[in-house]
């Protein structure tokens, strides 16, 4: 555990900006990319499987299939779940704008609906008020790496609606034990540089559901089916059966587009993924040691995990209690950066963009608690290779700001 900030130091400007994160190359990494990049197979080789194979043991389900981004695998799983025009799905508005994107290019509503005070997950009472006939199901996010309340959503929901994690920021985290991934009937990760491991640009569909992650794995490929098990045949006239189960044979089932993940972008997701406990451990350990030098801070509400859960760490985000300080956000984040402090907001309410404003008349006051936590939210910068003279100027810096003690 490292030893806690002494106290507010003078803070220097500097033009080197310590990031909010910042991903991690190594040595086995590399080298595990070359191996690739000498291999015969640089698309749709054995990497993509080594990579499933290990992501779906880290998420204790059975099947993951690995596509091209995040938001490949959130369109991709909506599509494989069925959803289409003239469905609504339940979102959370404080999120990046890929998850409900992701419902609008599926055709669908997105229906926005406020999160928990403490976690900034979807809140289960708010689900249940938005439930109606059009309702197919909900994307719950694991904000910041916390799981979402899963069961009390999926009780909400009731019988016969999907519940899809959007566990773009919470591999390595768990909810009583069960991995984020392995929570609701399928989940979607995201290997961003900005996350918890990262291959490049990548993500993954993972569920204990065989036929929707085989629908997941046409769809990501232009809609193809390869298992002869799986074909219905091209219909040719009698006498020509043999033509219609050829080993170069595939057929097409469905219409989409290319969303496989590159073999070296799998190999360095594997490396990658060898590292996960330690690095989820390490965030943790950070995550601690805020909790403790900022303990103090009347002026923020600081992130908690609730009880049973624990949490991946993507984003540390404090947030600024408005009626405790006189400093505003903006006035904040400018400082911190002038003096080489990333700090970022995650996320500005997606029902505030204008996109969603102009299609779906989406408005300011529509999400209380969503509204008032993006006012104060602020991302301080953790990741597992801070350094504690980093972490301690991080807290000197805001200390000082905010006119607290440390
Ligand atoms: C909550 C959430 N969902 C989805 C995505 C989309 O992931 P990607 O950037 O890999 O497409 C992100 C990425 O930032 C995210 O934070």
């Amino acid at each position: 555990m490292p030893e806690p900030p002494k106290g507010p130091v003078a803070g220097e400007p500097t033009s080197a900006l310590l990031p909010y994160t910042r991903h991690a190359i190594g040595a086995t990494d590399r080298s595990a990319v070359l191996r690739a990049l000498d291999s015969e197979a640089l698309a749709r080789g054995p990497e993509g499987e080594r990579f499933e194979y290990a992501l779906a043991e880290a998420s204790g389900v059975p099947h993951a299939v690995a596509v091209s981004s995040g938001t490949a695998a959130l369109i991709l799983a909506l599509r494989a779940l069925g959803v289409r025009p003239g469905d609504e799905v339940i979102v959370p508005s404080l999120t990046f704008v890929a998850t409900a994107s992701a419902v609008v290019l599926c055709g669908a509503t997105p229906r926005f609906v406020d999160v928990e005070g403490d976690t900034l997950t979807l809140d289960p009472e708010q689900v249940a008020r938005a439930v109606g006939p059009a309702t197919v199901g909900a994307i719950p996010v694991h904000f910041a790496g916390h799981p979402a309340a899963i069961e009390p959503i999926r009780a909400a929901l009731g019988p016969g609606r999907f519940v899809l994690e959007d566990a773009c920021h919470a591999l390595g985290a768990s909810s009583f034990g069960r991995p984020a991934g392995s929570l609701g009937d399928a989940a979607c990760f995201s290997f961003h540089p900005a996350k918890v491991i990262t291959t490049g640009e990548g993500g993954a569909v993972v569920t204990r559901d065989r036929e929707l992650a085989a629908r997941v794995r046409r769809l990501r490929e232009h809609g193809l089916e390869r298992q002869p098990e799986r074909f219905v045949g091209l219909g040719l006239p009698a006498g020509l059966a043999a033509e219609e189960c050829g080993a170069w044979v595939y057929e097409q089932h469905a219409f989409s587009s290319n969303d496989r993940l590159p073999e070296l972008s799998a190999a360095l997701g594997s490396s990658q993924l060898r590292r996960l406990p330690e690095r989820v451990e390490r965030r943790r350990k950070w995550a601690e040691w805020y909790q403790q030098a900022l303990c103090g801070c009347e002026a923020l509400r600081l992130p908690r995990e609730a009880a049973g859960q624990c949490s991946a760490w993507h984003l540390y985000a404090v947030r600024l209690r408005r009626d405790r300080t006189r400093v505003g956000r903006a006035a904040l984040f400018e400082s911190l950066r002038r003096h080489g402090i990333g700090v970022q907001v995650h996320y500005v309410p997606v029902h505030l963009q204008p996109a969603f404003r102009r299609r779906f008349g989406t408005h300011w006051g529509q999400l209380p608690v969503t509204e008032e936590a993006y006012l104060g939210l602020l991302s301080l910068p953790l990741f597992p290779e801070l350094t504690t003279t980093d972490a301690a100027r991080v807290v000197a810096l805001l200390c000082s700001e905010l006119g607290c003690n440390p």
